[in-house]
């Protein structure tokens, strides 16, 4: 399913709702765009609609996050999918909640899907000083 969803800042909530009307309590999240698109931000978005209000500051960690019982962050940005394997964090993922991850690609994303998780894609691009959504879930 697809879905787009244009934004400002001060309308991020809202995103996150229709984020969270289209997957399921356990899913895997790739937030995806260009350098400073908005993906942390929106991230802390999707944290305060799960209730963890302050989680998401400044992204210091340096693979994984974990925020409480059932909210995951991942940033690969430069992490090879060998390295992710081998540091044993793809287990990881069976934890129930949302995985949300940055700079995920599509390799992972379809190992993912062939084991059985489900995958959400959340694009952001640039739209008029706000942003744009492009939300595609599996099934
Ligand atoms: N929907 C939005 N509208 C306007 N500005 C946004 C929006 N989302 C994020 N930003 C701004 O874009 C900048 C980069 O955001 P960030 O989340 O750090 O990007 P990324 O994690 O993709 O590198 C921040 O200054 C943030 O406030
Ligand atoms: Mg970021």
């Amino acid at each position: 399913m697809t879905k787009v969803v244009e934004a400002s800042l001060a309308e991020l909530d809202r995103v996150a709702e229709e984020i969270r009307k289209s997957v399921p309590e356990s899913a895997v999240l790739f937030l995806r765009g260009d350098l400073a698109a908005g993906k942390t931000t929106l991230a802390r978005a999707l944290a305060r609609a799960k209730g963890y209000e302050e989680a998401v500051t400044s992204p210091t960690f340096s693979v994984q996050q974990i925020y409480g019982d059932g909210l995951y962050h991942y940033d690969l940005y430069q992490c090879p999918n060998e390295k992710f394997f081998a540091m044993g964090l793809l287990e990881s993922f069976e934890e129930p909640g949302w995985h949300m991850v940055e700079w995920g690609d599509e390799e992972l994303r379809k190992l993912l899907q062939g084991h059985g998780f489900f995958t959400a894609v959340v694009e952001i691009s640039p739209n008029d000083g706000g942003r744009r959504y492009r939300i595609v879930t599996d099934a």
